[in-house]
């Protein structure tokens, strides 16, 4: 998950966020011969590259490195439930390591032949793995950690971009490359990890070895209401079959889930977060902040402790309510911050109000539209037909992440101040959405969350508030039936 993080803050920024990405495009410049051989100048501040002229093949190329990361996460997330259940998750991880240490030598060595060539080769294998570890970890309860250790990835990587460390013309590989350490420190320490007992149990139908594992996670203990739970589980599991992603997106049965999950992985995308990592240097700018990157390391803090804020709370207030109140603030500050754009000519104090906007926007993404579609998805289904949504969710956000990621450009070229007024219509969308089809899923059983879906309840009609219901659920028994056989 760190490695994600650090991946999506490295390179998923504008040329004026960090002094490195001047150097990329250089080298870019000099390895496709577009470029003359002299450096490239920086402005004082070590950002401003606005008045340079960049050949259009390097902005292609420069484009293309961005997000190939995303296209390599699309088509590995509908691997996720292949790679999990193939050799074991230690073993499994093991292997998809290997993936990312070939991403980082890639990158490592970008300067010893075609740089462009090196970077998007190696983004591409980083994408690919980061779609199969956004699916493989953020499952069972520690799923908010996934996002801490995302975001951490982003700081880490806003911090080692400052010139004086590793965004300079010397150490730029390094600082793509380090993407893919991680996974050396993980492939030393996973062979000292016992392996998952579930696995073993429900999977392999392993009791002993079962045992032994939940002893070396838990110490000496007796094991056997774990492992009543989990032949409980085993059970449900050879009475439901696998549901493949062909199936699941016919089935009627499933589709209130399905189209609730996709619908929280969209609005964690279509909010605009990943546009504000970009935009927010340049408001920065305009603010008169003298370092603008920073202001933007500013954010990547605020990020990471509000994450932990949720990860604090997510358990006690529940997923509908933290991404009720995620995605409402969101749409206010995204409102503010057009307020503040537009009329920053006319007072100079509204930049502070931008300023503000960006940051409790970020504030209020961490809460919970950030962590929660994540590992909601494994809440909603059962084990029947979950792997099969959690490559659809892993699917739409790799999906919607690259479409923001390209278009996002284009879309403030021409709508120039009031290019968040997209966004916080959406959120206003997303944020009705989730009041009136968005249960709450926290300390519920599959088979309440089914009878939530089936029943049709309209949420908050119940006295005792944050649990509700969805919409029409068409599910019957009868097509349970048909599913099976
Ligand atoms: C979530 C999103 C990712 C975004 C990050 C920001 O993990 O999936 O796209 O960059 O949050 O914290």
């Amino acid at each position: 998950s760190l490695q994600y993080g650090y991946s999506l803050g490295v390179i998923n920024a504008p040329q004026k966020v960090h002094a490195h990405t001047v150097y990329f495009k250089q080298h870019y410049g000099r390895s496709l011969g577009v470029l003359p051989e002299e450096p490239l100048l920086l402005s004082e501040n070590g950002t401003g590259t606005e008045k340079q002229e960049v050949h259009p093949s390097v902005v292609m190329y420069w484009s293309l490195s961005v997000s190939i990361f995303s296209i390599g996460g699309v088509v590995s997330s509908f691997l996720v439930g292949f790679v999990g259940d193939l050799r074991g998750r230690v073993k499994g991880m093991l292997m998809v390591n290997v993936l990312a240490v070939i991403a980082g030598l890639l990158m490592v060595l970008a300067k010893m032949w075609k740089p462009h060539v090196m970077v998007i080769a190696g983004r591409c294998v980083m994408g690919f793995y980061c779609g199969l570890s956004s699916g493989l970890v953020p499952i069972g309860s520690l799923g908010t950690l996934h996002q801490l250790a995302i975001v951490t990835g982003i700081l880490l990587s806003q911090v080692l971009g400052l010139e004086f460390l590793l965004g300079n013309d010397y150490y730029w590989p390094l600082l793509l490359g380090l993407s893919g350490a991680p996974a050396i420190l993980q492939s030393l320490l996973l062979p000292l990890c016992p392996e998952s007992p579930r696995y073993l149990y429900i999977k392999r139908g392993m009791v002993e070895e079962a045992k032994n594992s939940l002893r070396r996670l838990k110490g000496e203990y007796d094991p056997s209401a774990d492992l009543e739970e989990m032949r409980r589980e085993k059970e449900e599991v050879e009475k439901e079959a696998q549901v493949s992603i062909a199936v699941l997106v016919r089935s009627s049965l499933y589709r209130q889930q399905l189209f609730v999950a996709l619908m929280m992985h969209l609005s964690q995308q279509l909010s605009g977060i990943n546009a504000i990592f970009y935009y927010s240097t340049a408001i920065f700018e305009k603010a008169g902040v003298t370092q603008p990157v920073y202001a933007t390391i500013g954010v990547g803090v605020l990020n990471t402790v509000f994450t932990m804020v949720s990860v604090a709370l997510v358990d006690r207030a529940g997923r509908r309510t933290l991404t009720l109140i995620g995605l409402g603030g969101m749409c206010i500050c995204a409102v503010a911050m057009t307020v503040g754009l537009v009329y920053l000519r006319v007072y100079s104090w509204m930049s502070y109000v931008s300023m503000s906007a960006i940051f409790l926007f970020v504030c209020f993404f961490e809460i919970g539209p950030g962590p929660i579609p994540w590992f909601i998805v494994a809440e909603l289904f059962s084990q029947g037909p979950r792997p099969a949504a959690i490559a659809l969710a892993g699917c739409t956000n790799w999906t919607s992440n690259f479409i923001i990621g390209m278009t996002f450009p284009y879309i403030e070229a021409l709508c120039g101040s009031y290019v968040f007024i997209l966004f916080a219509v959406l959120l206003f969308g997303f944020t009705v959405f989730t009041y009136l089809r968005v249960p709450e899923t926290k300390g519920k059983t599959f088979e309440e969350i089914a009878a939530v879906f089936k029943k049709g309840k309209k949420p908050g009609t119940r006295k005792t508030g944050t649990e509700t219901g969805t919409g029409t659920g068409t599910g019957t028994s009868t097509e349970l039936e048909q599913l099976k056989s």
